[in-house]
């Protein structure tokens, strides 16, 4: 566990502006959270420029630009650049999204750009994860059996295996997770919609026999009950998936059982 001397993100200044690129024509300016914990100073939005004319279209091609250009101390995450890995999840002009995936061209005016948010920070839009992590690894997401192992593989209908589709796609982004009120204020209890997500994908697979351990582990006024359907999870998803629904399908499954 990383110890952090700041708990939240919210109370932040105007920081540094940094020179505008020299000779460049066409210039995008970016207004980007920074902290450290190694100076002892508050939370603050640095400016920079960026010569849109040398690097590439996506936010994330801008922050490596700064990062390479104007202040290699920038600090983010990133991995896969082509929405795969989910770790340049980030709050972008107001949203949870992917900073790889982001165009310049979708922001209007200064692109603003923080941590996903309500997270505590480790450095600038460097979010510590391990509650929700910790959250994952607490509904056992790997298939459970009893039956003794087929000798080659576990078979699956084509119906069956279709009713993971929307699920399987998940990238452990956590932009839907950081986006949920409920989760802002019982983070600690309430699971938050990836991790039930991911709940659900276990649930509904044919080849799990463990259906009814995971729905009594769910059984809990809050780590399933904290969804109030406000349904920012699957707006803020940029994979297109819908935890809001995945949920709902959780709460059917516990009505139905107790039929
Ligand atoms: S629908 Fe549920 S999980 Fe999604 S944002 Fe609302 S409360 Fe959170
Ligand atoms: S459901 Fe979407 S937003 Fe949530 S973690 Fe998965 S990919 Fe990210
Ligand atoms: S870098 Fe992998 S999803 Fe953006």
């Amino acid at each position: 566990m990383v110890e952090l001397s700041l708990p939240k993100n919210s109370v932040v200044g105007k920081g540094k502006t940094w020179p505008k690129p020299a000779g460049a024509s066409n210039v995008r300016e970016f207004g980007i959270y920074r902290w450290s914990p190694d100076d002892g100073q508050n939370p603050r939005v640095d400016t920079f420029y960026v010569d849109t004319d040398d690097c590439g279209p996506m936010v994330l091609d801008a922050l490596l630009w700064i990062k390479n250009n104007v202040d290699s101390t920038l600090t983010l995450r990133r991995s896969c650049r082509e929405g795969i890995c989910g770790s340049c999840a980030m709050n972008i002009d107001g949203s949870n999204t992917l900073a790889c995936t982001k165009g310049m061209d979708e922001v209007s005016g200064a692109v603003k750009v923080y941590p996903l948010p309500h997270m505590p920070v480790i450095k600038d839009l460097v979010p510590d994860l391990t509650v929700p992590y910790a959250q994952l690894r607490s509904i056992e997401p790997w298939l459970k059996t009893e039956t003794p192992e087929p000798e080659k593989e576990w078979r699956q209908s084509h119906e069956d295996r279709e009713k993971l589709d929307g699920l399987y796609e998940c990238i452990l982004c956590f932009c839907c997770q950081t986006s949920c009120p409920s989760y802002w204020w019982n983070g600690e209890r309430y699971l938050g919609p990836a991790v039930l997500l991911q709940a659900y994908r276990w649930l509904i697979d044919s080849r799990d026999e463990a259906t009814g351990d995971r729905l009594d582990e769910l059984e809990d006024p809050f780590k399933l009950y904290r969804c109030h359907t406000i349904m920012n999870c699957t707006q803020a998803c940029p994979k297109g998936l819908n935890p809001a629904k995945a949920i709902a399908e959780i709460k059917k499954m516990m009505v139905e059982r107790r039929v």
